[in-house]
């Protein structure tokens, strides 16, 4: 198969697809590895570090989408992307589509077989393309909120862990998920007090072994989380249902309760945001103020890391990337029970319930959808 990666072109994206370690897999099991000029250079992969591994090297994304079969990539497609995707391509990447409705439609005029990241399961439920993701944010979460609390930089100036007879700050978690439990040991190192609120039980009990007593994990509800807002230094929002559009678990209404300057980090904002006044933001331009709250609600928080950030997505993706060379997108799909529940468009339609849901088109099973489309 021919596997095309192109250059990242969302503002500060500067991870990649497919490492010099991948295009070495993919070439000694009989594919072609396509990369676009310069597409590593963020995460310091040079061309030559490509070419060493048997890649071709593109001089453009045109050239990429021109030749390759599959596309493999980070971020979900932007326009000028979606303009070159063809009913022949499989796309292989992230795309968070329930908050993104022109997006889906784009994808599905396409007629593309678009496969993401974030709904793939693993054999226990789990989401193995979106935990290393998670895990990278969610350390992230901690220490980004940490250094807007300083005050020239509009946070309420207190120190996360505090000194020897000052107190330490509050930082509540809500959703102790993947992106949750990083958050709190981050803030636990920092010798923060730690709240984690999530509303399954039977994780809060893994928390509670996890943190060793050192964090308090509590029962999300409406009221849990208003009860204890007004004693926050630092709130990371960090819920998922799957595919769907986060819930929200602040609204503005219970800003007012808050510290003046205190800081919420909405990890979230890639599945629409769980708070009511989030609004995607850059790493460039990461926060913005609402009722004396400040926000920061970056959409790529691991494209801060790309070095870190490229390894640790693409050690999880490249097995599925190597199936899907290896026996077409729709053998791939049809062995991998996991690996079908990522297709979120296909034929022209949207085969992933929860985004269905949220965009308000017909929901049609992959398996009718794929019925002559052009992908095989
Ligand atoms: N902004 C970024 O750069 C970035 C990067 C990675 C992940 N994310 C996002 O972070 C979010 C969390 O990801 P994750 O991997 O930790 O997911 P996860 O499935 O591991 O965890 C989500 C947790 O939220 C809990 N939850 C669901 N609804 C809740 C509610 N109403 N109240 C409290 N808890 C609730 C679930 O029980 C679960 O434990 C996702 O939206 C993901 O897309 C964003």
């Amino acid at each position: 198969m021919r596997v095309g990666v192109p250059t990242e072109v969302k503002t500060d994206e500067y991870r990649v697809a497919l490492t010099p370690a991948g295009v070495r897999e993919l070439v000694d099991q009989g594919h072609n590895a396509l990369v676009q000029s310069g597409a590593g250079l963020g995460s310091a992969i040079t061309d030559e570090m490509y070419e060493a591994q048997g890649a071709s090297i593109l001089p453009d994304a045109e050239a990429v989408f021109g030749e390759a079969e599959m596309i493999v990539k980070v971020k979900e497609p932007q326009p000028q992307e979606v303009a070159l995707i063809e009913s022949r391509h499989t796309v292989f990447t992230y795309l968070h589509l329930a908050a993104e409705p022109e997006l889906t439609h784009g994808l599905m005029e396409s007629g593309a077989l678009c496969i993401a990241y974030e709904t793939v399961e693993d054999v226990h439920g789990r989401l193995p393309l979106l935990a290393p993701m998670s895990e990278v944010a969610g350390k992230i979460a901690t220490q980004a909120g940490a250094f807007i609390l300083e005050k020239p930089l509009g946070g309420r100036g207190i120190l996360l862990g505090g000194v020897p007879g000052v107190a330490a700050a509050n930082v509540m978690i809500i959703g102790g998920g993947v992106v949750g439990m990083h958050a709190a040991f981050i803030a636990l190192g920092m010798e923060a007090s730690v709240f984690v609120f999530d509303r399954s039980i039977e994780r809060l009990r893994d928390l509670d072994i996890a943190f060793g007593g050192r964090a308090d994990t509590i029962f999300a509800t409406t009221l849990s989380i208003e009860e204890r807002l007004p004693d926050m230094d630092l709130v990371i929002g960090a819920v998922l249902v799957h595919g769907a559009r986060a819930p929200h678990v602040v609204t503005r209404a219970q800003l007012g309760s808050m510290k003046r300057h205190a800081v919420l980090v909405d990890v979230s904002i890639d599945q629409g945001g769980c708070f009511e006044t989030s609004h995607a933001t850059t790493h460039s331009d990461p926060t913005y103020e609402v009722d004396g709250i400040t926000h920061y609600c970056v959409a790529n928080m691991p494209g801060a890391v790309p070095i870190t950030s490229t390894y640790a997505l693409t050690n999880a993706t490249m097995p599925y990337v190597l199936e899907i060379a290896n026996h077409g997108a729709i053998g791939a799909i049809n062995a991998n029970a996991g690996l079908k529940l990522g297709v979120n468009v296909a034929g022209g339609q949207v085969t992933y319930a929860p985004v269905a849901d949220a965009i308000g088109v017909p929901y049609v099973p992959v398996d009718e959808a794929l019925a002559g489309a052009a992908v095989r």
